[in-house]
């Protein structure tokens, strides 16, 4: 989809069909000790966007399905909408071309996974690729991270940027923004777990304390490097003790009922690491082979079950493609 990386310039002749579909996979962001620079795709789920070509001019949501109608479908706030718009502007469409948008959730939203990143991703990707690819991955980035800071209220790129390239990213400064793909160790895989209770990300980020003191602050910023070079060495146990969060967990792990005790299940299991996915409630075990993710996964649902919690699991190796399109 993107073999050339320079922009091309764009006009109605460029248009390559009337309609796409689009899936763009779910995020762990942090990666657990990566706050806001880190952060992986993973296979399932994800959400998906069909996207036509109309006659008349702007951008519209069509329908939405799987968000319990909780997303808005005026196109000036839904994000997917907004940033296709933000795209079209940018390349001086806006009074030219017509866009119509379904979208097909896949995923629970306030989860922790993403899920707007998703949405907007599939729908940036749809629309470029209608308009014959103008513009290469990176350069479609900040219309994602405006859609993010739409969704949530800040523009932080550690879901999109996985989401638009996969595989693991960090994001290495944001003004200018700056993102480097890391290189995935072949058998590392997540299981997250969902417990149904709604933890909204402008909240978990209103929560977090502004300043940390400097031994917590180099205590993080070694374990941030120790994952960046245990992925570059494929060394699971490094990668394993550097995926330790002394900054947000201990505040947010407050929002997520029975955080401790399904972290003490994973570590039971052996998985390599154990914390939440983005600001949660969503929690991942990271392992090494996709066997210890499941068991960890089935063992705490199990136990959110007897508490009388209601959840979802997902496993999945690191997904390497990004957005793909359907047909
Ligand atoms: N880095 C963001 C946060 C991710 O932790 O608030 C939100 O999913």
């Amino acid at each position: 989809m993107y073999e050339n990386n320079e922009t091309k310039p764009v006009g109605t002749e460029d248009l390559k069909q009337h309609a796409v579909r689009v899936f763009a996979p779910a995020t762990v962001a942090n990666m657990i000790c990566g706050f806001d620079v880190l952060g992986f795709a993973v296979d399932r789920p994800g959400d998906e966007v069909l996207m036509e070509r109309v006659s008349r001019p702007g951008v519209r949501i069509r329908s939405i399905v799987g968000d319990q109608g909780r997303l808005p479908l005026d196109a000036e706030k839904n994000t997917v909408s907004a940033s296709v718009a933000l795209l079209l502007r940018h390349l001086n469409l806006q009074d030219e071309i017509g866009l119509e948008i379904d979208l097909t959730k896949h995923m629970p939203i306030g989860s922790g996974l993403g899920s707007s990143s998703a949405s907007t991703v599939a729908g940036l990707v749809a629309a470029n690729y209608l308009l014959g690819d103008p513009l290469s991955k990176q350069e479609l980035m900040p219309f994602c991270v405006e859609g993010e800071r739409l969704a949530c209220g800040f523009g932080h790129a550690d879901n999109v940027a996985p989401a638009l390239m996969g595989g693991i990213t960090l994001i290495r400064g944001y003004e200018p923004l700056d993102i480097i793909e890391l290189p995935v160790p072949e058998e590392l895989a997540a299981g997250i777990v969902f417990p149904q209770v709604d933890v909204p990300t402008r909240d978990a980020r209103q929560l977090i304390r502004q300043h940390v003191p400097l031994k917590d602050a180099a205590q993080q910023w070694g374990n941030i490097a120790g994952l960046v070079a245990g992925l570059y060495r494929s060394d699971y146990d490094l990668i394993g003790r550097s995926m330790q969060d002394v900054l947000i967990e201990p505040t947010r792990a407050i929002l997520i009922p029975e955080f401790y005790e399904m972290k003490r299940i994973a570590q039971d299991v052996g998985v390599l690491s154990f914390g939440i996915s983005g600001s949660g409630p969503s929690v991942v075990a990271i392992s090494k082979g996709i066997e210890a993710a499941t068991r960890a996964t089935d063992r705490i649902q199990e136990h959110l079950f007897t508490c009388g919690i209601d959840s979802l699991k997902y496993v999945s190796r690191v997904n390497r493609k990004g957005p793909i399109l359907l047909e």
